[in-house]
């Protein structure tokens, strides 16, 4: 007892001594940043929008971002300092969680639309562009250093929903476990198993819970840690994904945990049709996944799953693309209808949310485990709680369509060769940073159109 305590005390001065300099992909700017504002030798601070600026590998006469705006009150907080709300109920409202809410429009995904349409030259694809800001899609806290801005927003759609009597739900992804997409490189993550990833991560969702815990007004959604079950079920081949097998489980029940303990309604991530849904994967993925709502205790906050995330599968498709040929699951409403009941009688009635975001045109893809910056994507159907099963509780956009899926540049440490196959778009670069000419076809290919 006396050990833990002593962590705790240890893990709430961690943030004031750990991030002097921002690590490389650490943030290091942007508007209500408080934290450090140069970078790690071998990174420099790059402005990315006016909400972040990123260390990205490199050198340069100065470290610092230029137009970074760094604010004098920080709204950096730590475990032991911020727990003044009362906090939501224990128990959640009855049926789907986005009913009789507006989805919050997050100012981090707004600010980098605005910032691609003014600068396109076509008036016409630039007044449809900057209509994409109106519309929803998740806040991903990919790294520690996002979480101040959480509370930002937070307190933004406290305040929206005062003004406006509407209630506000904010949508995020938790994405941060040491060992990151332990089966690709491109979106390999800040915290390692070997350096004290797990204690870091779990710092990390105590400042999640600790941001959540003040605004107990409005409702969180969150989708839990893309790819990282997924993974468990096809890729413990791969050593990185069998080394952390272990802590992927052990974290992310911490998550489940600690963010129904404040009442986020929580999705974790179940891949796709073309991934969990063929014959042999899926019933093993059933099981997986009851496991882990029961070491969540089976709370009803962790609501069911959430597939397609950051993919292009058609939630229903006209027919079925040749390269799903062997997979009676050739889109998300096939997989979603063959999974659910396996769920149920396993003991998890789950529900689900299905990124839709960048599904507008089909039959794009080489092979279906192709997922880099696809060729000719369009953005798809909008969100909506109006879908075509009782099972699926919204149709969403998870990934913000113009950050990218990982860099082209096969010299970089998180360079992945799916990046790189011919029908991923090139030059493309790092994951979630913001790819304009990626963006522009985005829009220009919408099916509903813009
Ligand atoms: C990246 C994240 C990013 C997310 C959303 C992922 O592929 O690794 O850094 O936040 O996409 O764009």
């Amino acid at each position: 007892m006396f050990k833990f305590a002593s962590l705790l005390a240890f893990l709430s001065v961690l943030p004031s001594i750990s991030y002097a300099q921002s690590q490389v992909y650490g943030q290091c700017g942007g508007i209500q940043w408080g934290g450090p504002t140069t970078c790690v030798s071998g990174s420099v601070c790059t402005y990315v929008n006016d909400y972040y600026s990123q260390c990205l590998p490199g050198s340069a006469t100065s470290s610092t971002s230029t137009r970074s705006t760094t604010s004098s009150t920080s709204t950096r907080t730590t475990t032991s300092t911020t727990t003044t709300g009362t906090g939501p109920t224990s128990t959640p409202a009855a049926g789907n969680p986005f009913v009789g809410y507006d989805v919050f429009l997050n100012p981090y995904y707004a600010a980098e639309v605005k910032a691609a349409a003014a600068a396109m030259t076509d008036s016409s694809l630039a007044a449809k562009a900057a209509s994409v800001a109106n519309i929803p899609s998740f806040f991903w806290l990919d790294t520690v250093s996002k979480v101040p801005t959480l509370g930002t927003f937070l307190s933004n759609a406290t305040a929206l929903q005062t003004s406006s009597g509407k209630k506000q739900i904010v949508p995020i992804v938790v994405y941060d476990l040491p060992d990151r997409d332990c089966a690709a490189k491109a979106s390999n993550g800040e915290f390692s198993i070997a350096n004290g990833g797990q204690a870091n991560y779990y710092n990390y969702i105590d400042q999640i819970v600790a941001q959540i815990k003040q605004y107990p007004n409005v409702r969180v959604v969150a989708v839990i840690e893309p790819d990282s079950l997924a993974n468990l079920v096809t890729n413990l081949n791969v050593a990185k994904c069998a080394n952390a097998q272990t802590t992927y489980k052990t974290c992310v029940t911490y998550a489940l945990q600690q963010l129904a303990s404040v009442g986020v309604y929580m999705y974790m991530d179940a891949g796709h049709a073309g991934w969990l849904g063929w014959p042999a994967n899926i019933q093993p993925a059933a099981s997986l996944f009851a496991s882990m709502y029961k070491s969540a205790n089976s709370s009803p906050f962790v609501r069911g799953l959430a597939t397609n995330v950051a993919n292009y599968n058609a939630l229903s498709a006209a027919s079925p693309d040749p390269i799903t040929q062997g997979n009676s699951n050739y889109d998300e409403l096939h997989y979603i209808q063959a999974l659910g009941p396996m769920l149920a009688s396993a003991g998890f009635p789950a529900q689900f949310v299905v990124d839709q975001g960048r599904s507008g045109q089909q039959n794009l893809r080489n092979q279906w485990g192709d997922w880099c910056n696809i060729k000719g994507a369009g953005f798809g159907t909008r969100p909506t709680t109006s879908t075509p099963s009782s099972l699926i509780d919204a149709i969403v956009w998870v990934k913000p369509g113009g950050e990218s899926d990982g860099t082209s540049n096969s010299s970089s440490p998180r360079f992945d060769s799916t990046c790189s196959l011919s029908d991923a778009t090139q030059p493309a670069p790092e994951a979630g940073t913001w790819f304009q000419t990626y963006f522009e076809t985005l829009v220009s290919k919408a099916n509903p159109s813009l």
